[in-house]
C-alpha cells in the first residue's frame, strides 16, 4: 500500500548488525568502507536536484562522532547540505553556515516549513541515533527507512529501535547497492522500506 506523506518526508538511513547494534563507544562497531561510501553518496550527493540540497538530521552524539570521523565542528561535514543537530545542551555555540541546533524534533519540522528553507530542500535524511530514529519512525512525516543489514554481530552499546517490518512495504530503489555485498569477509545488504501509514515501532 502506498500513501502520501506530507512535506517534510523523513528518510531514515542506518546500518545495523544482526542484533540491531549500531554503535559502540560513540562510533561505528565495524569498518566497512564501501558501506560508508554508499551512505555518504546517498546523503551528500545533491546532483540532479535542480539546485536544491539535502537536509541531514543528527542527534548531538552522532554529530560529534561524524565530525570526528570526516570533518570538524568548525566546518559542516555535510558540505552543500543543511544540517540540524538535536540537542538541549548545545546552546550559543558558533556554528558553520547552514548548521542549526534545535531542542526538539518539532522545532526542526517548523524550521523546514520556513519558506526560505523549504524552497532549498530536496531530501530530508535522518541519521540517528536511537531517540532521533524513534521520533522519526513515529512521526506522520516518516516516509522511508534505508536499512543496511550486516550479516554479523559486533559488541555494541547502541541499538536501532525494534520495528515491525510487516507494517512497512519493501520497495526497490535503483540508487542503493543492489544485492549482497561482501567486504572484509562480511556480507551486508541494503533494504528499503516505505511507510504504509502505520507506526512501525514494535
Ligand atoms: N550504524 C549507524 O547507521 C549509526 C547511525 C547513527 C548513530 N550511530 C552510532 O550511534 C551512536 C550515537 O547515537 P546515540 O543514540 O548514542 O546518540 P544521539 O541520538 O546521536 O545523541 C543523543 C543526544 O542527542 C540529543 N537529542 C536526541 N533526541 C533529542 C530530542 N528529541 N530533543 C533534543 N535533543 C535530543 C541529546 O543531546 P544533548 O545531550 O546535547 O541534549 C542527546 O543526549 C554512535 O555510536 C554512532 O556511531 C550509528
Amino acid at each position: 500500500m502506498s500513501i502520501e506523506v506530507a512535506y517534510p518526508r523523513l528518510e531514515l538511513i542506518v546500518a545495523c548488525d544482526q542484533a540491531l547494534g549500531i554503535g559502540k563507544n560513540g562510533t561505528l562497531p565495524w569498518s566497512l568502507p564501501s558501506e560508508f561510501a554508499y551512505f555518504l553518496r546517498m546523503t551528500q550527493n545533491c546532483q540532479n536536484t535542480g539546485g536544491k540540497v539535502h537536509v541531514s538530521i543528527f542527534g548531538r552524539a552522532n554529530w560529534e562522532s561524524i565530525a570526528k570521523t570526516i570533518g570538524s565542528m568548525d566546518n559542516n561535514p555535510w558540505k552543500d547540505t543543511i544540517s540540524f543537530i538535536l540537542s538541549r545542551s548545545m546552546t550559543n555555540q558558533a556554528l558553520p553556515k547552514d548548521v542549526y541546533v534545535c531542542s526538539s524534533f518539532q522545532e526542526i519540522i517548523d524550521h523546514l516549513h520556513k519558506p526560505e528553507i523549504k524552497e532549498r530542500v530536496d531530501r530530508v535524511w535522518v541519521h540517528g541515533g536511537v531517540s532521533v530514529y524513534k521520533e522519526a519512525l513515529g512521526s506522520p512525516h516518516f516516509y522511508r527507512l534505508y536499512k543496511t543489514v550486516i550479516d554479523a554481530t559486533y559488541p555494541a552499546d547502541v541499538f536501532f529501535p525494534r520495528i515491525d517490518e510487516t507494517r512497512l512495504t519493501l520497495v526497490h530503489d535503483p540508487d542503493v547497492l543492489q544485492g549482497v555485498q561482501r567486504e572484509n569477509g562480511v556480507d551486508f545488504q541494503v533494504f528499503v522500506f516505505q511507510s504504509t501509514g502505520v507506526n512501525p515501532l514494535a
